[in-house]
């Protein structure tokens, strides 16, 4: 796949904290930077090691990260997953005196994904469109009961903290509503992080996502996607991190993002300044569209997998550069383009995810990211054994490919996916069916 330039040869060392797909979709991306000098991953897997050099540390070891940004030199931290930003690892870099700029939000920040509770007060101090709510505890129970009972079907109840992405449950019965209340409040069955719940009116719409970096006064929309959940064809059966995904997105079209823009991205980072909220980092808007309307379902502190296996490969402009902009200032001047085309993502996970399922399987027909013109193989759950590489996780690697439209990118996708097995393989063939 085309690989892009930026003008100026400010040269940079950058690690990279993570192991998915998410992950190598970010080390391709920043690899092709001309501002990338020598690129580290911790972990990483098979996939981002060739895009640099995989280093044995785990993203919550903040004491070896900093360690190890001295030691190399690094100038750019980037933050993958949500785990370190919710617990700290911004404050904990500034703390040290770290010279380095660290892409991601200040642990208060990262409450917008880390406290359901935090993000639905936000957007309603600052007038974001989203999902009329309520919180309870254990203090406020009967309370919480009452509201339950009379609150409209289907009624979304969600643990406030982090709970693995198991947090959300959407009831269609007040009796099945008021169970799960009690399992989180008075059984905890997410622990602390569901201490408390929000209780929020059910959406009725497309989901769709769209990504900016924002460094808490400036932003950039870098792209958007439709993420397919669902295990099965036609969006049925269990929801899964992620099956597939498309950008861009047919009906987000410039007047819809016209909207996100001004209904929800602008308030955002203007309520990020006037709060003092620390952010330098990727900010994740789910939404829902309502009859072209947009709604605020949730904001992650971070990319989203497997959007960012395609709104990497679409996005044109240089992703170190945009990192350099957000810290001299100078990212509300920053062009962002896009290359032509479409993109799609099919996910090939283990037999039986998102259930159990086994790992250690040998995955025959892989070949380097360079192999094919238009597509791209992203490694998410694999590991290398020996010579060989293994399956590691439930999601497993993802195929990116370029087309003149979305069918043609999916229908590439899926024939090199036909090239590729492992033991109980499977993927949705239906990515971006209701585009057709
Ligand atoms: P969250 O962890 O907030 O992303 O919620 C997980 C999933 O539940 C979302 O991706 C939506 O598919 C769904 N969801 C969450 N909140 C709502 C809502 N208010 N209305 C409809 N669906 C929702
Ligand atoms: N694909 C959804 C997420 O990353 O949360």
């Amino acid at each position: 796949m085309q690989f892009t330039f930026a003008a100026n040869s400010n040269i940079m060392n950058i690690l990279l904290l993570g192991s998915g797909g998410r992950e190598h979709a970010l080390a391709w991306k920043i690899a092709q930077s001309y501002h990338c000098n020598q690129l580290y991953i911790a972990p990483g897997n098979p996939g981002t090691a060739q895009c640099g050099i995989n280093i044995n540390i785990g993203i919550t070891d903040f004491e070896s990260i900093y360690n190890f940004c001295l030691q190399n030199s690094i100038d750019i931290l980037v933050v993958g997953p949500e785990e370190p930003l919710v617990k700290g690892i911004y404050d904990y870099m500034a703390e040290t005196g770290w010279k380095g700029f660290v892409v991601g939000p200040s642990k208060e920040a990262a409450q917008l994904e880390g406290s359901k509770a935090f993000s639905k007060k936000f957007m309603q101090r600052h007038h974001i469109p989203t999902a009329a709510y309520a919180e309870f505890t254990k203090e406020n129970f009967e309370e919480g009961k009452q509201y339950i009972a009379q609150h409209s079907l289907p009624v979304v109840l969600k643990a406030d903290g982090l709970a693995a992405g198991k947090g959300v449950v959407i009831s269609n019965t007040h009796e099945d509503a008021l169970r799960v209340f009690e399992e989180m409040i008075i059984h905890q069955q997410f622990g602390e992080a569901s201490s408390k719940v929000v209780i929020e009116e059910f959406l009725n719409g497309i989901e769709v996502s769209v990504f900016a970096l924002t460094n808490g006064r400036d932003y950039q929309i870098i792209g958007h996607a439709k993420d397919y959940k669902r295990i099965g064809e036609g969006d049925t059966g269990l929801n899964t991190g992620g099956m597939g995904c498309v950008t861009p997105v047919p009906f987000m079209d410039e007047v819809f993002m016209q909207k996100v823009e001004e209904k929800i991205v602008k308030p955002t980072v203007n309520g990020l300044a006037k709060e003092n909220l620390i952010y330098n980092g990727f900010i994740f808007f789910g939404l829902m569209n309502i009859n072209g309307e947009p709604y605020v379902i949730e904001y992650n502190c971070r990319m989203g997998d497997p959007e960012t296996e395609v709104v990497m490969p679409r996005l044109y402009t240089d992703i170190v550069g945009l990192f350099a902009a957000m810290d001299n200032g100078t990212l509300a001047d920053a062009n962002i383009s896009y290359n032509e085309g479409s993109y799609a993502t099919v996910m090939a996970v283990s037999g039986g995810y998102p259930g159990e399922y086994k790992k250690d399987y040998g995955i025959e027909g892989l070949t380097n990211t360079a192999t094919y013109k238009h597509s791209i193989v992203f490694h998410a759950g694999t590991k290398q054994n020996g010579d060989e590489i293994v399956t590691n996780g439930g999601r497993v690697l993802t195929v990116t490919s370029q087309g003149n439209s979305l069918q043609e990118a999916v229908a590439t996708s899926k024939e090199i996916l036909q090239q590729i097995s492992f033991e109980g393989m499977y993927f949705r063939k239906d990515i971006g069916y209701e585009f057709e």
